[in-house]
């Protein structure tokens, strides 16, 4: 089980801190949304982030492109100390060229998909992911309620993992708290991404440790 706090929820004026505060949790990875005000309302981040943060977060940094136009992003991303980029499956054919070029800069490859989105939409492309993202709420935004409808593709793409004998992660993304990680542990998710319930905590280590432990009774 990876538990990866997202620095959307951390205080902007302390990013640094921030994460080194998430190394010290003990934290897998760091789950970094970066939002360009057009894929979907809001703006969040860039590159200049992940190279600020990149000294106090020694594990994996886990990129989150919600973003139109990811193309021009991969190089500076990667060039800032990014370890896993994932975009997303609404980009339709821009997908395939963006997962190989994602592969050829030696990252670990994530393709997301939002609520929305069919499931189906993603089969094509399993062997070619490291990370499939499941958006259990409308991405833009922490703090909002998970969405119980976005279950189903979880167990789905568990169910194609076996029966492909892949091993790709299935990490899901929004409202993910102590009681949402569970049902989405039962469901076959291994990788939690979570802002506002982590971040917000006083001891972070605790609520990360927390949550862990709660993912991996919920999946036994
Ligand atoms: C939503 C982002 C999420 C967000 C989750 O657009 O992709 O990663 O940070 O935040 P919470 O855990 O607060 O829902
Ligand atoms: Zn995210």
């Amino acid at each position: 089980m990876i538990i990866a706090p997202s620095l959307l929820a951390s205080n902007f004026a302390r990013f640094g801190n921030e994460a080194a505060r998430a190394h010290r949790s003990g934290a897998e990875w760091l789950h970094l949304d970066v939002m360009d005000g057009h894929f979907v309302p809001n703006i969040s981040f860039g590159a200049e982030v992940v190279r600020a943060v990149r000294p106090y977060f020694k594990r994996e940094l886990d990129v989150h492109l919600m973003c139109s136009r990811p193309e021009i992003l991969l190089e500076p991303f990667t060039e800032a100390g990014s370890d896993s980029i994932t975009i997303h499956v609404e980009l339709g054919a821009q997908v395939t060229p963006l997962l190989w070029k994602i592969r050829s800069l030696g990252k670990r490859v994530g393709l997301a998909v939002n609520p929305p989105t069919n499931i189906a939409e993603v089969r094509p492309y399993l062997k070619k992911l490291d990370v499939v993202l499941i958006m259990t709420v409308n991405p833009g935004f922490g703090g909002q309620p998970f969405i119980h409808e976005t279950l189903p593709k979880v167990q789905q793409l568990a169910a194609w993992r076996k029966e492909l004998g892949l091993n790709y992660r299935i990490e899901v993304d929004g409202g993910i708290n102590f009681e949402t990680v569970k049902e989405c542990a039962r469901c076959g998710a291994d990788t939690f991404v979570a802002g506002t319930s982590l971040f917000h905590r006083k001891n972070l280590g605790a609520a990360v440790r927390r949550m862990r432990k709660l993912a991996i009774s919920a999946a036994a």
